[in-house]
């Protein structure tokens, strides 16, 4: 069976194909990312215009030789993300499914981070727990079974990849900013700032990324030339920090679950240092640490397709919108 995904929720157009036998046989991406950069941020309305514009291009690519008469189902995001964006990609989703009469299922996008590991390691059995931490969102789940997902911590403010982005604007650095940050922080003395590590002792799993962020600003108006050296010192000090505090709280969290695997997913999940520091886990708690491949950390449509692979929608899908800007994985029906 070959489900069709469909990812617009930010500022990715992607689809994909993923067949249950052969696992992923077509994928394409446009990233908006240099559009927006422009602006230190995406734009909501840029980001819709730009998905209308590219996605028809995308779907052609990710099919390649296929068919579009081959596919069985239509898998698409329809939340949380930009309204707009995903909008598009629903009213998109829903004109394919009447025209080719397939069905039609509508995906939570963070749910789709959260399985995409399986798709690449079939051996990863639930229960889990899932780090993921992106743009917009830093939660450690415990995934239960499929549709079953306990957010067993997040962070009580920023997210730890605006957190990044943020650092790297006080730096001026592009946005995105973290994989820039990262690369500063390879030349530079992670113990030359003392950052603060906010509820890394706090006597649960939530996290607190703000104070860090604003540690920093001010540590940056104190410095009267901010030249290269203090750059990739203040950048691998604060990479030190985020890291210090999200080993500690999974850490904690294996205390607490048991769990015997872990699995980092989300944008900042392509930070390679805070891939080694993880790694060092398996040896000292005996767990076992599983990242996503770099192309599926970020946004990305094989993940949206693989989830709707694992369902299987009874009905044709219809013209109602199932659009949510907002939608708490702790909300969806099992
Ligand atoms: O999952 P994603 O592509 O989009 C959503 O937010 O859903 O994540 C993007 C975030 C951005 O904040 C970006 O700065 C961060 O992931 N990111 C990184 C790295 N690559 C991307 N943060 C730290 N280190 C990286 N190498
Ligand atoms: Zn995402």
């Amino acid at each position: 069976m070959k489900t069709l995904g469909i990812e617009t929720s930010c500022d990715e157009t992607a689809v994909a194909i993923y067949d249950s036998n052969d696992g992923i046989i077509g994928e394409s991406i446009h990233s908006q990312m240099k559009m927006h950069a422009e602006y230190g941020g995406v734009v909501p309305e840029l980001a819709s215009r730009d998905h209308c514009l590219k996605i028809v291009d995308v779907l052609e690519d990710a099919l390649g030789n296929h068919s579009i008469d081959s596919i069985d189902q239509i898998a698409y995001t329809s939340g949380p993300g930009l309204l707009g964006a995903l909008l598009i990609g629903e009213s998109f989703a829903q004109g394919l499914s009447t025209a080719l009469n397939i069905p039609l299922i509508p995906i939570n996008h963070l749910e789709g981070h959260l399985m995409s590991p399986m798709m690449e390691f079939p051996e990863i059995k639930m229960p889990f727990i899932c780090l993921l931490v992106s743009g917009g969102h830093s939660m450690i789940v415990d995934v239960i079974e499929k549709g079953n997902y306990k957010i067993i911590g997040q962070s009580q403010d920023d997210a730890v990849g605006e957190a990044f982005d943020k650092v790297a604007k006080l730096l001026d650095l592009p946005y995105p900013g973290g994989p820039h940050i990262e690369k500063l922080a390879l030349e530079g003395d992670p113990n030359s700032y003392d950052f603060p590590r906010p509820m890394i002792h706090s006597d649960n799993l939530d996290m607190s990324l703000s104070g860090l962020k604003t540690s920093v600003l001010y540590t940056v108006q104190k410095i009267k030339n901010l030249d290269h050296n203090k750059k990739v010192d203040i950048a691998a000090s604060f990479q030190q920090a985020v890291t210090d505090l999200l080993v500690a709280k999974i850490t904690r969290a294996i205390e607490e679950t048991n769990r015997k695997e872990v699995i980092i997913a989300g944008g900042v999940a392509a930070n390679k240092f805070i891939r080694s520091e993880f790694k060092k886990l398996e040896g000292l708690l005996g767990i076992k640490v599983y990242y996503p491949d770099l192309k599926y950390c970020g946004d990305n449509a094989s993940m949206i397709a693989f989830v709707g692979s694992m369902m299987h929608a009874e009905k044709k899908g219809n013209n109602s919108s199932q659009v949510r800007a907002r939608w708490p994985l702790d909300e969806l029906k099992k």
